[in-house]
């Protein structure tokens, strides 16, 4: 079957052969629809996040993906279910945060993640996977099912900022996300119902096709060239809930001091390492006179697909018409890694719902 892969000297994705994988007992094999392209996927094409198997000289990518089941292989899953996979997996045999069904709470070390670290992705004509990692979702979603995982890392990172606002009345009003980009897109359109203000900052001049999707959410563009994080206070107003997926890392910090009162943020990117200056004084006291709180959050599990599938169906198909860019075949896929203010989410197709 044909893969999409990089190899041990780096450079762009490849197409390679790799035998179709068999499923071993609970088990299913699934034949790929589509799997999604994001941040993350950069990264690791560039070398600076996840790694390869131990012992492989390549790296499937991929972990954004939909499928429908073509041998239920004696689980409890059905022929022609359409399902997607989570992304973590036990290494040597399991750990307790895999037993208690929470592997997004596995330290490193403690999990691999398929098509990032340690595990091939899911850009392949078949995958296996354990039948409890599948999780399944209605037939009429199988087009967009590649979202499913992108936005489960927003139903976890709002859960556990939420959870540090359980202790007292916290009624948030507004949000302010952070990055443009499509896992902010998303959390823009997943947070839409749960707030009555929505602001989403980038550092894009118009015209730029994401203000664009931006404002049709009816969320408020913030150019960070114009009006940095510390300043949204008094050009807009403070938010009670900050979303950080920029990757930019002083904006972990300016969240801090961005933040309304008793406000939280969830932290999402991944930088590298990067040192600058910040008044520790000021943000040490800023936290503790104001009750504010941050949360960083990776990864998610079953429960956030579940909640991701609810929030994908109720988004508009107008809004997710614009959002993916390209939806890309195997025989021209590298269009859905380029990194260019047009693209915004693509996907690589290795077959369409009609064709499974
Ligand atoms: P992305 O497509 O690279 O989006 C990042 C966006 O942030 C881009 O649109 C970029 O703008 C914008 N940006 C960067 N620096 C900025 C700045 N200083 N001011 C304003 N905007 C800025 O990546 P993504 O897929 O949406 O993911 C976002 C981040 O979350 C990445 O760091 C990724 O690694 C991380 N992530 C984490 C998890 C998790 O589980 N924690 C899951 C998925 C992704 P331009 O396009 O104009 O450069
Ligand atoms: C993936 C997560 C993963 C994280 C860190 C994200 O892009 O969506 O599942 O845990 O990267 O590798
Ligand atoms: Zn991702």
């Amino acid at each position: 079957m044909h893969a999409i892969a990089v190899t041990e000297g780096g450079g762009d994705p490849v197409l390679i052969e790799k035998p179709r994988p068999e499923p071993a007992a609970g088990e299913a094999l699934v034949r790929t629809l589509r799997v999604g392209v994001d941040g993350t996927d950069h990264e690791v094409i560039a070398g600076t996040h996840g790694g390869f198997p131990d012992g492989e000289d390549h790296l499937v990518l991929g972990h954004e993906a939909v499928g429908v089941v073509v041998e239920p292989n004696g689980t409890d899953l059905e022929e022609g279910d359409v399902v997607v996979p989570t992304v973590r997996r036990a290494p040597n045999g399991g750990n307790e945060f895999f037993a208690r069904g929470e592997p997004d709470m596995a330290p490193e070390g403690q999990y691999h993640e398929r098509g990032i670290v340690g595990d091939h992705g899911f850009m392949a004509e078949y995958f296996t996977s354990p039948a409890e990692c599948l999780v399944e979702i209605p037939p009429e979603l199988a087009e967009w099912g590649f979202l499913v995982e992108p936005i489960s890392i927003t139903e976890k990172a709002v859960e556990h900022a939420f959870a540090s606002r359980s202790a007292f009345a916290w009624d948030p009003e507004s949000a302010l996300v952070l990055g443009n980009g499509s896992l902010g897109l998303l959390t823009v359109a997943a947070l839409d119902d749960r707030f009555d203000r929505l602001y989403c900052l980038g550092r894009r001049y118009r015209p730029d096709p994401t203000i664009d999707i931006i404002e049709s959410l009816g969320a408020t563009y913030v150019n960070s060239e114009e009006t940095a994080v510390p300043e949204v206070p008094e050009v807009h107003e403070a938010p009670d809930f900050v979303y950080e997926a920029t990757g930019y890392a002083p904006h972990a910090f300016e969240t801090i001091e961005a933040l309304a009162p008793n406000g939280v943020g969830a932290l999402l990117g991944v930088p590298s390492d990067w040192e600058f200056e910040v008044d520790g004084g000021a943000l040490h006291r800023e936290f503790v006179l104001h009750n504010k709180a941050l949360v960083g959050s990776v990864n998610s599990g079953v429960g956030h697909f579940e909640a991701a599938a609810d929030s994908l169906a109720a988004m508009e198909e107008s809004f997710l018409d614009d959002l993916v860019t390209g939806v890309h075949g195997l025989d021209d896929f590298a269009p859905a890694f380029a990194d260019d203010d047009t693209t915004i989410k693509t996907a690589v197709e290795f077959a369409s719902y009609e064709e499974r």
